[in-house]
């Protein structure tokens, strides 16, 4: 077996990045070097613990648990605006109460610090980012050189043509920190964006999760998911929830799941009614990039590297996620 992949994890532990959290730790082929949380679906207090947590319910199934620090508390210059009608109070869809506050304690060191300094010492390193990118862009403002030095950013966020999950035009994670978004897609670190097109394809369901056979992490994730799952039934429909941050994790462990388009990409956080909207720009002939505008000709000087996933194998990607929490 080939050596796993060293991964740090960003993440508004949320009920879809507890399923992801789950998927990376139990992945043979990638070593979670450490997980930085965020606010977004919830506070970022409440995030912390939401890991810790998970992590408690999976350390009997792995011989050692990555640090987890906690990170910004609130966007870089909007207020913070969180998802708990999808996550539950908690982020966890209300399931921290029949649990008792983890042992497990977060380190006492800046998230910031934590995540230029995993790089430096992990020369390959990916990062999975699955909430409001705030962390990656202060750490991006602190050291770029150091940041440019990752192998890639695998992101779940955005949204385009007729999706949008907050406000008119918004994907959540790009919609609560705009500013941080757009700092990340201009940073020049190869990216790869898994949007709302790709991640509203791939649902899993309650019957999925029952076939898990340890059982400290079935009930655990059936406990999750049922506030979010009741939350999908209301609003579209259809028994379970999507995958969307699952799908970040998915990417890195098998990128052929995907399809890829090769783009410019700007967020906007100026705009009135389309906070946190998408721009992406497909990459043309060079003819016609010359007659673009400037801060597509900077994304170029810049060499800004942007691959977009326009389509996915939803089958396999939900079939590789259930195999690996299967395999316990
Ligand atoms: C994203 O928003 C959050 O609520 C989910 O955890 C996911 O990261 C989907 O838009
Ligand atoms: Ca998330």
């Amino acid at each position: 077996m080939e050596k796993p992949l060293p991964v740090l994890l960003d993440v508004d532990a949320g009920v879809d990045d507890t399923l992801a959290i789950a998927f990376a730790l139990l992945s043979r082929q990638l070593d979670v070097k450490g997980i930085t949380t965020v606010a977004g679906n919830v506070q970022v207090q409440s995030c912390t613990r939401n890991v810790l947590l998970t992590l408690e319910i999976l350390k009997p199934l792995l011989c050692s648990l990555p640090p987890v620090v906690e990170g910004a508390s609130k966007p870089l210059q909007k207020k913070l605006f969180t998802a708990k009608e999808v996550h539950g109070n908690d982020g966890i869809g209300n399931a921290s109460r029949f649990y008792p506050h983890p042992s497990l304690k977060p380190q006492k060191i800046s998230a910031v610090d934590f995540i230029i300094r995993t790089v430096q010492k992990n020369p390959h390193l990916t990062i999975i980012a699955t909430g409001p990118l705030t962390n990656i862009a202060l750490a991006v403002k602190k050291n770029r050189k150091v940041m440019q030095r990752v192998k890639g950013i695998s992101v779940m966020g955005g949204a385009f043509s007729e999706f949008h999950n907050t406000g008119p035009g918004a994907e959540f994670n790009f919609y609560v920190d705009p500013h941080a978004a757009d700092i990340v897609m201009q940073s020049g670190i190869p990216l790869r964006l898994h949007p709302l097109n790709v991640t509203e394809q791939c649902i899993v369901a309650p019957s999925h999760l029952k076939t898990l056979q340890n059982r400290a992490l079935r009930e655990y994730l059936l406990h999750v998911t049922k506030f979010y799952f009741d939350f999908h039934r209301r609003t579209e429909g259809f028994s379970g929830g999507y995958l969307h941050d699952p799908l970040a994790v998915a990417a890195v462990i098998d990128p052929s799941l995907f399809v890829y388009e090769a783009c410019y990409a700007r967020v906007e956080s100026a705009g009135k009614y389309t906070r946190g909207m998408s721009v992406f720009f497909p990459k043309l002939n060079p003819a016609r990039e010359a007659a673009l505008p400037e801060w597509v000709a900077r994304a170029l000087r810049q060499q800004v590297s942007v691959r977009i996933a326009g389509r996915v194998n939803a089958r396999r990607a939900r079939k590789l996620f259930l195999r690996t929490l299967l395999a316990q």
